[in-house]
């Protein structure tokens, strides 16, 4: 397949950037979306030009690293992948492509189609984890009686790879969907309990705090999040804040 690719290009936080067009040829259909990338990089550097700065790491869809926005959607074209696991089959010969970075205030580009999404780390940090005494003399988790349906709903938000698609694709982009997984996957279970109410008033505020919008129900998160993630878990999430904030 031969290409023609709109790239966004942008020296660093501080360079207005624009979109620049690129040609490339002899692209397999049975490479991925990064290997063409890759080719391409391989075509500039042979030029002596500054290749295109992207996100990756697993290739797998494990890692939520890579996070582009091709041709207007999260992840590209098809649903329940990330970019890593998009195949130019997809694509035709002669196709246009448009390759932009995640776009949201709380996500600035540091380089060409890279954006930081330390906000969501910091949200993580605020409450994404339990206090559990792991010298040696926990309890077997097996001792612990948990229901097959809370297991599974637990196990179903905590597959959310922190990619940030969900803020991509939301209009104001809202990061509801990413802090309701991180939220729900201990809310559902006993060891998540004792800091439950901290837990969720802690993660939302910061979330206020990184310059992340309010969600409206629109759902184009769910429907753009390559692990499935339902909006029934910021259904849960708005429960359990107004628990924790009545109580507080
Ligand atoms: S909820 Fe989905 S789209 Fe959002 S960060 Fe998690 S995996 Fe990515
Ligand atoms: S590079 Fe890890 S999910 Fe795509």
């Amino acid at each position: 397949m031969n290409l023609t690719l709109k790239i966004w290009r942008q020296k660093g936080p501080n360079d207005k950037g624009q979109m620049v067009d690129y040609n490339v040829k002899n692209i397999s259909e049975h490479m991925s979306f990064l290997e063409m990338m890759d080719v391409l990089n391989e075509q500039l550097v042979a030029k002596d030009e500054e290749p295109v700065a992207f996100d990756h790491d697993c290739r797998e869809g494990i890692c939520g690293m890579c996070s582009l926005h091709i041709n207007g959607e999260a992840h590209g074209p098809d649903r329940g992948i990330t970019t890593c696991q998009l195949h130019m089959r997809r694509f035709n010969n002669g196709d246009t492509i448009t390759i932009e970075p995640f776009r949201a205030k709380a996500f600035p580009v540091i380089k060409d189609l890279v954006v930081d999404r330390m906000a969501f780390e910091r949200i993580q940090q605020a409450g994404g984890f339990i206090s559990v005494n792991t010298s040696g003399n926990t309890q077997d988790a097996n001792a612990i009686p948990i229901s097959k349906h809370a297991a599974d709903e637990a196990m179903d938000a905590a597959t959310c790879i922190g990619c940030g698609a969900c803020v991509a694709s939301c209009r104001n982009a809202s990061a509801m969907l990413f802090v309701s997984a991180k939220v729900s996957q201990f809310a559902l279970l006993p060891q998540g309990q004792v800091e439950a109410a901290d837990r969720v008033l802690n993660m939302v505020k910061q979330m206020d705090e990184e310059g992340f919008g309010n969600c409206t129900n629109t759902g184009a998160c769910e429907v753009e999040c390559p692990k499935g993630i339902s909006l029934e878990n910021i259904a849960r999430m708005n429960r359990e804040f107004l628990r924790a904030s009545l109580k507080g």
